[in-house]
């Protein structure tokens, strides 16, 4: 049943991350795959010091069902409120069922509907903005917004210059519907420009990730910066208005570049990247789940989250916790 209101709001009442047991930090990947590569390298470069790599037969959907678990968990709310699911992930389990259907199995939800959205690194953005969409046109009253990701799994382990980037893991946010009030979801923006589909993609024949690292690099920091201005100007907020930054975690430079763009110092930047490596559409709900738990977003807190990823794809959401 739809019954639309434009005073519903989204609001996000819990968040939840999982992240595998085994941590490689840069020299153990180096040395498993006989990489040409150091830990100087890729700390300068990337930020990144150490990933999780999910265990053998761990897929995305067990992931997500623990994260989706500990978000239900935060937001006291229980499995038979859940309407829908979403899952944003380019490494679902299989093409079908959905992974969404298959974190509906393991949680136990006996109702509503759940699918996939396949939109790279811009995942969760995406999934978050239909969620969002969908419970303010009434269809549903509780969301399960997740990113979920085995990277791993579609590497190519003798391209040093993907492999390393990378890691496995998953985070959920629960989207409540309410009536009018302050908190909630803001606004979200989503862009695509498939003309530069080949700079960063699954190859078709192999099946592994390839990208062209320094075009990719070109357009975040040009993209990231217009999509955060259009979400600032669509809510009439100034930069300063932002408490915190929890952007897409691919790389610590393009990272600490929106954090100076937004005035905002490195405290209010949350940063993941350093030990979770690039998760995809995970990383922006693991970083969430990190800064809630650790009280660092605090309810009222005005929260931009931004992504970037293959298609090309991108953009922002302004939520208020
Ligand atoms: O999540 C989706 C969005 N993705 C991104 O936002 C990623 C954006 N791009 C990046 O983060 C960076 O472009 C990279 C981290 C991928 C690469 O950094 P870069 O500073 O752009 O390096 P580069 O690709 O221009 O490569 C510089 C050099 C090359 O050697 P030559 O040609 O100068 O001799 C690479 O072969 O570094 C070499 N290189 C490496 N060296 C040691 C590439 N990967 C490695 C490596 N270790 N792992």
């Amino acid at each position: 049943m739809t019954s639309s209101s434009p005073d519903i709001r989204a609001v996000i009442a819990g968040t939840g991350g999982y992240l595998p047991e085994e941590v490689l930090d840069n020299e153990a990947i180096a040395a498993r795959y006989n990489l040409d590569t150091s830990d100087a390298w890729i700390v300068e470069r990337t930020g990144i010091r150490r990933r999780h790599l999910a265990a053998p037969g761990q897929m995305a959907s067990d992931m997500a069902a623990e994260a989706a678990r500990a978000a239900l968990a935060q937001a006291g709310i229980d499995v038979s409120e859940v309407d829908a699911i979403i899952v944003a992930t380019a490494t679902p389990d299989s093409a079908f069922p959905s992974t969404a259907a298959r974190v509906q199995a393991k949680l136990g939800v006996k109702k509503g509907f759940a699918f996939d959205i396949s939109v790279a690194c811009t995942g969760f953005v995406y999934a978050l903005s239909v969620a969002n969409a969908m419970l303010k046109a009434g269809q549903g009253r509780c969301a399960l917004v997740i990113g979920a990701e085995v990277f791993s799994r579609i590497l190519d382990w003798t391209d040093r210059g993907t492999c390393v980037l990378f890691g496995d893991g998953a985070g959920a946010v629960v989207l409540k519907a309410e009536q009018g009030g302050e908190r909630g979801v803001l606004s979200t923006h989503l862009h695509a420009d498939g003309t530069h589909g080949d700079i960063l993609n699954v190859d078709e024949v192999a099946g592994v990730v390839r990208m062209t690292g320094r075009e990719v690099f070109r357009h975040a920091v040009s993209k990231l910066a217009s999509v955060v201005d259009e979400a600032l100007e669509a809510n009439a907020l100034d930069k300063s208005d932002v408490k915190w930054l929890v952007p897409h975690q691919a790389n610590r430079r393009i990272i600490e570049a929106m954090g100076r763009k937004l005035g905002l110092p490195a405290e209010q930047v949350v940063m993941t990247v350093d030990r979770h490596a690039n998760t995809s559409a995970a990383s922006i709900p693991l970083a969430l789940a990190e800064a809630t738990r650790d009280g660092r977003i605090q309810k009222g807190d005005l929260v931009l989250m931004e992504a970037i990823g293959g298609g090309l794809t991108w953009g922002a959401a302004l939520a208020r916790f």
